[in-house]
């Protein structure tokens, strides 16, 4: 049985099968309606999201299965003070595989060692977020026809930002890739990543406060938005809170063939008026999430249409 923890479950060339599967999804959708008929997938969500959540259950009703679970831990028996590990096992007895976010760092990964259905890390604390990474990658893949050779700026709150952790971890495998690291002093990306996945693996990046300075050196602006909930204390976040504004003035700065992704949600990051430009690819990446997890949930659960 497999779970997904990080995006470096999968190898290189098992991240292409499913990207390539999830490109015949979008392609044909009618073929895999039914594929997951009588299959059911809980949704535990121990923190608020719109995306991770909705998008796993509209992959699942649109692969022909089921969906429960709960949206807040206070709507389940976590208030009560149940472990993550009693929950899974019951869980396990509901349904054919979960997706769990957690405030907790290793949250869903102490649930699959407890689990006998498939557990996919649907974000745990300021670590990981692999589903959003596949979006991203297949995203990337799709607007830009490959995954090496290109220059991905990382804009915004590094250092709790897991979808950029995660993103960093998965892209560092791929030939060419150099990344433009750019945030204020005090949400630099952590010496942990910084040493241990780009020094030590010869990545090459630079680290830039100024938005408008990496503007015209990008492949691919990867906006993100502050971690309200992981700032320390309300203060810091306030003043952190619009230190970065893409505008149409700053896209100006950048080359016709630069693709904006944002995990979303947005806040102020990004204004309103760049969604109309057609390099703006984050309601792409919103649609291309459901197709990746669909290919996900199909590949955890081992079916094969064909
Ligand atoms: N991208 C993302 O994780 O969004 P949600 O928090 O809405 O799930």
């Amino acid at each position: 049985m497999r779970h997904l923890m990080s995006p470096l479950d999968f190898s290189v060339e098992e991240l292409d099968t499913l990207l390539d599967l999830a490109q015949d999804i979008e392609a044909n959708p009618e073929k895999y309606a039914h594929a997951c008929a009588g299959k059911k997938l809980a949704t535990l969500f121990y923190e608020p999201s719109t995306r991770t959540r909705l998008s796993h259950e509209a992959a699942m009703l649109n692969l022909g299965g089921s969906i429960m679970g709960f949206s807040s831990a206070d709507s389940s028996s976590a208030a009560k003070g149940e472990s993550v590990s009693d929950t899974i096992r019951t869980i396990s007895c509901y349904a054919d595989i979960c997706a769990m976010r957690h405030p907790k760092e290793g949250a869903p990964m102490v649930a699959c060692q407890h689990s006998s259905i498939p557990v996919i890390n649907a974000g745990d604390g300021g670590h990981q977020h692999p589903t959003q990474t596949l979006t991203d990658l297949l995203t990337i893949r799709n607007v830009k026809g490959r995954l090496g050779d290109m220059t991905i700026g990382l804009c915004g709150d590094l250092k709790f930002g897991r979808t950029v952790h995660s993103l960093i971890n998965a892209l560092v495998r791929y030939k060419g890739i150099r990344f433009i690291l750019i945030s204020p002093e005090e949400l630099r990306l952590p010496e942990y990543i910084r040493h241990d996945v780009l020094d030590r693996g010869g990545v090459p990046y630079e680290e830039v406060v100024r938005l408008e300075d990496a503007m015209p050196n990008q492949d691919i602006l990867y906006m993100s938005w502050d971690q309200k909930e992981r700032f320390f204390n309300k203060e810091d976040y306030v003043r952190m809170k619009d230190f970065y504004i893409l505008d149409r003035a700053k896209m100006k700065l950048a080359p016709e063939d630069m693709y904006v992704l944002h995990p979303l949600p947005r806040v102020n990051e990004i204004a309103v008026e760049v969604d109309s430009d057609p390099r703006a690819a984050y309601f792409r990446q919103v649609q291309y999430g459901v197709y990746v997890r669909m290919a996900l949930i199909l590949t955890l659960l081992d079916i094969h249409v064909h």
